[in-house]
Order: C-alpha cells, then sequence, then structure tokens
C-alpha cells in the first residue's frame, strides 16, 4: 500500500473528486480526514470508506472561514497528531457570459476557490513545518487555469490563481520539505460538470475538443492524486500536472 500510515486531509471531499481522492488514499491505507459543508453526506462518504477497510473521519466546515480551517486542522491534530498529505479539492463552478458576472458571484469563487486553498494550504503547511518531517499539498486546479474558457473568467482567474500560488508556496516550502503541486483535470464526470454532460446537443461538439473522445472518471483524477501524494514523485514540486484526455494540446 502506497499511503500506509500516512493522515491524510481533502477538502470536499465528500463528492466528486474529492470523494474518489478519499477512497482512493483509503484504499491505498491512508488515514482521511474529509471535509464539506453537508453533515449527512460527508458521514455517508466516511461510512464508505469503513465499509472497505478504510480508517476516516468527517469534518463539516467552510474553507473561506478561516475559523471553520482553523477546527478542520485541529481536529485532524487531535485525531491523528500530525498531517502527511492535504487535498485542497473544494470548488465551485457557475457559467456566466463575461459581461454578466455580479461582483457576488466574483466574490464567491474567489473565497471559496482561491482564497479557501490559501487558507487551508497555510494552515496545514504550518502544521506540517512545525512536525518537521515535510509532507505533500495538492492543489486543485483545471485547464481552465492555463487557458481561457467562455463563460468562466471568474472561474477561470480563481485556477490560474491557484496555479502561481502552488508554484509560490513550493518556492518557499520545497527547503522545509513540504513538495506542493497542483492537478490540472480536463472535464470530468462529477456534479458539477452534469448539467453538460447530460445534455447530448452540447456534449457532442464538446467530446470532438478532447482527442481521447471522452470525458474523464473521478477515478482517474484519484490516480493522479495518488502519484503526486506519493514517494513516486517525490523530485516533484510546483508542478501542475494535466490530466485531460489530450484536451489543452488541441488547437482545432
Ligand atoms: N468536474 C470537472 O470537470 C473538474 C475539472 C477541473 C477541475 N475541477 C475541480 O475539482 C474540484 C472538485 O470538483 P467536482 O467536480 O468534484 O465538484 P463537486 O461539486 O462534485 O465537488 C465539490 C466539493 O467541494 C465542496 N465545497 C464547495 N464549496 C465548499 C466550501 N465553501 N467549503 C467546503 N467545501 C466546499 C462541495 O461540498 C463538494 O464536496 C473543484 O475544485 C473543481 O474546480 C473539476
Amino acid at each position: 500500500m502506497r499511503l500506509s500510515g500516512k493522515i491524510a486531509l481533502i477538502t470536499g471531499g465528500s463528492a466528486g473528486i474529492g470523494k474518489a481522492i478519499a477512497a482512493r488514499f483509503g484504499a491505498e491505507g491512508a488515514c482521511i480526514a474529509i471535509t464539506g459543508r453537508d453533515k449527512e453526506t460527508l458521514e455517508q462518504a466516511v461510512a464508505e470508506i469503513k465499509e472497505q477497510g478504510g480508517d476516516a473521519i468527517a469534518i463539516c466546515g467552510d474553507v473561506q472561514r478561516a475559523a471553520d480551517v482553523a477546527n478542520m486542522v485541529r481536529t485532524v491534530q487531535d485525531q491523528w497528531g500530525t498531517i502527511d498529505v492535504l487535498v485542497n479539492n473544494a470548488g465551485i463552478c457557475r457559467t456566466s457570459p463575461f459581461l454578466d458576472i455580479s461582483e457576488e458571484d466574483w466574490e464567491q469563487h474567489m473565497a471559496i476557490n482561491l482564497k479557501g486553498t490559501f487558507l487551508v494550504g497555510q494552515a496545514v503547511a504550518r502544521e506540517m513545518v512545525k512536525r518537521g518531517q515535510g509532507g505533500s499539498i495538492i492543489n486543485m486546479s483545471s485547464v481552465n487555469g492555463l487557458a481561457a474558457e467562455a463563460d468562466q473568467a471568474h472561474y477561470n482567474a480563481t485556477k490560474g490563481g491557484i496555479n502561481l500560488l502552488t508554484m509560490s508556496m513550493a518556492l518557499e516550502l520545497a527547503p522545509l520539505g513540504i513538495r506542493v503541486n497542483a492537478l490540472c483535470p480536463g472535464m470530468i464526470e462529477t456534479r458539477l460538470t452534469k448539467p453538460l454532460i447530460d445534455n447530448p446537443v452540447a456534449l457532442g461538439p464538446y467530446l470532438h475538443t478532447i482527442p481521447m473522445g471522452r470525458v474523464g472518471q473521478p477515478d482517474e483524477i484519484a490516480d493522479a492524486a495518488l502519484f503526486l501524494a506519493s514517494g513516486d514523485s517525490r523530485y516533484m514540486t510546483g508542478h501542475c500536472l494535466v490530466v485531460d484526455g489530450g484536451q489543452f494540446i488541441k488547437l482545432s
């Protein structure tokens, strides 16, 4: 097992990509703390990990609130005494033409996606530094952080910010033994992308933008997260790993 004895905190771990990562890390021997805002779905996800023989706890909290973030980190420390791996996964995405994005929508994307990644990343990194045994931090970005998609200027901006935040964290934390990388998924089948996936008229042309001709599955991102969390990526930091069926390399 590649994460045997490791303690992992996964934000937004009760659904979609975060849930798949939690299950994969649990199956690889890690103790898992998952956070989210809905107690019931969190407890359901924890029960599923335990059914597979893993050890997991649920922590309710909002990543945009510093007090909630402090509670997340404290709860994991109280439970297991340390954090080895953080997956900064919680995020939202709403579509809107640039000319119509409201100030409120802009601020929500910044607060949850970008500030949330900063708050959790800083709080966990401080604990990793205190303990002095290094760690691995994975920030969930997107191909939208590398190139622009129409009607998602606010989302694109947060993911571009996460990529540079990842490099900045990696730069300062490398001497302290903490690796920080980003994952940049393309279109993955979750409730975030359900409206497009459930619309055959829109999905058909969209699939032509993906050389592999299909959307990805959450467990395909979980496999990449496992690589970044484990010693298999021990000489990598500050990297933005694209997992997108080739979508990003296609000009037309
Ligand atoms: N699905 C895709 O195609 C895709 C592609 C690229 C990147 N991503 C990124 O992957 C991550 C997960 O997305 P997903 O597709 O699994 O979506 P999802 O909606 O299924 O899951 C998002 C998770 O984040 C949690 N969350 C949202 N706001 C939160 C907050 N304020 N505090 C705490 N938790 C919060 C939700 O409760 C949920 O568990 C996001 O960061 C998203 O931007 C998704």
